[in-house]
């Protein structure tokens, strides 16, 4: 192992500041636009949502919630307030210990007609050193897991260690839940690294269900991969990424651009009006949306874990 050098938030930001004055490659490239919760197709603006169009989110932002809950209470779907927000979910199978593999659960929402897969996220004050750690490196996706998407494509390292530890399980589980409810669409959740999860589950998913239509709808999610992973998960048409950041949190711009670390199209910003705003293209650097709006000035690590139209993410 190689001893990791630790820089402080401050330091990488203020980097990420200077490197935000010039224009990057994501810049020029075009994310496709696809079906998406508040079809937004072939916008080039940056449009607010409707009311309903935000609370359209809801379940989906309690699902990401509840896999802060013990594997033990999401499997009988007694975990409280969080499980309850959800009344009709039928849970299939649970995992995780919370320390080396983040909880997670699936099932199926009777209402949507969607299996639910729903990953563990960290305490802020875990996930920022992970980040700003600057031994970054990045690792091609496990070709047992991921067949076909190989290099130049590269994740994070972290992220995709403990993806894999859930993987196996989890794609039992979404198989097991597809064929018993007759069910095609799959919609995976998550929370800060359970988003990052959730988002390399939307790419390993379809791979091995080519018969399902998969979606990411995640929160507070940090970047994952380099410049082709996003362009990859841009590619892929029949899997839509809808990744909904809050106000000024940090995490979104982390780790930061200039290490090669990008986001994929389809941020929703929450603006400090508590308007949401869907930003076209990877790392839009308008000031409506998060790398125009969280630096080193003006950043809050609070708005990490919410609220998200109302909802604080833990169990
Ligand atoms: C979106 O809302 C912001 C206020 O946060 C406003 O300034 C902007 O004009 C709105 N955009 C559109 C397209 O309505
Ligand atoms: C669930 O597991 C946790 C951790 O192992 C334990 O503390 C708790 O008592 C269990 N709860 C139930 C309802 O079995
Ligand atoms: C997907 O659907 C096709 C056509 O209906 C079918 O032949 C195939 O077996 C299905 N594949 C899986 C993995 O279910
Ligand atoms: C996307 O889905 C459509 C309709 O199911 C299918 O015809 C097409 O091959 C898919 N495209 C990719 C890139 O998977
Ligand atoms: C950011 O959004 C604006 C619309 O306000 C759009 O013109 C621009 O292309 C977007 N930037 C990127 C990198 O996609
Ligand atoms: C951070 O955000 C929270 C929630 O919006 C707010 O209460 C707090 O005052 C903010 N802190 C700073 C330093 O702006």
């Amino acid at each position: 192992m190689v001893p990791s050098l630790r820089v402080s938030l401050a330091a990488l930001l203020s980097a990420v500041l200077l490197v935000s004055a010039a224009p990057t490659a994501s810049e020029t490239s075009h994310g496709s636009q696809r079906d998406s919760l508040w079809r937004r197709q072939n916008d080039i603006q940056i449009t607010n949502l409707t009311q309903t169009e935000i609370t359209s989110f809801r379940p989906y932002t309690h699902y990401a919630s509840t896999a802060y809950c013990q594997p033990n209470t999401t499997r009988t779907w007694t975990c409280g307030s969080n499980c309850e927000a959800n009344p009709t979910f039928k849970p299939v199978a649970s995992g995780g210990d919370g320390v080396v593999t983040q909880f997670w659960f699936v099932g199926f929402d009777p209402e949507l007609r969607e299996v639910i897969v729903s990953h563990q996220g960290t305490d802020t004050s875990k996930i920022i050193p992970d980040l700003t750690d600057i031994d970054l490196p990045q690792t091609i996706l496990d070709p047992r897991l991921f067949p076909g998407v190989g290099f130049p494509i590269l994740v994070h390292n972290g992220f995709a260690a403990t993806q894999s530890r859930s993987a196996p399980d989890v794609l039992a589980a979404v198989q097991t839940a597809l064929s018993d409810n007759g069910a095609t669409q799959v919609t995976v959740v998550g929370h800060s690294l359970g988003a990052a999860i959730a988002l390399l589950d939307a790419v390993y998913l379809p791979l091995h269900l080519p018969n399902a239509s998969v979606r990411a709808i995640v929160y507070g999610l940090p970047r994952v991969g380099n410049q082709a992973f996003a362009n990859y998960v841009d590619a892929q048409i029949n899997t839509s990424i809808t990744h909904i950041n809050n106000m000024e949190d940090p995490v979104p711009i982390l780790p930061p651009i200039f290490l090669d670390y990008h986001h994929p199209s389809g941020e929703i910003h929450i603006q400090d009006s508590g308007v949401w705003s869907a930003c076209p293209g990877q790392d839009n650097r308008s000031n409506e949306c998060i790398v125009g709006s969280a630096n080193l000035l003006k950043n809050n690590e609070t708005n990490h874990d919410g609220p998200y139209d109302g909802v604080e993410m833990g169990c």
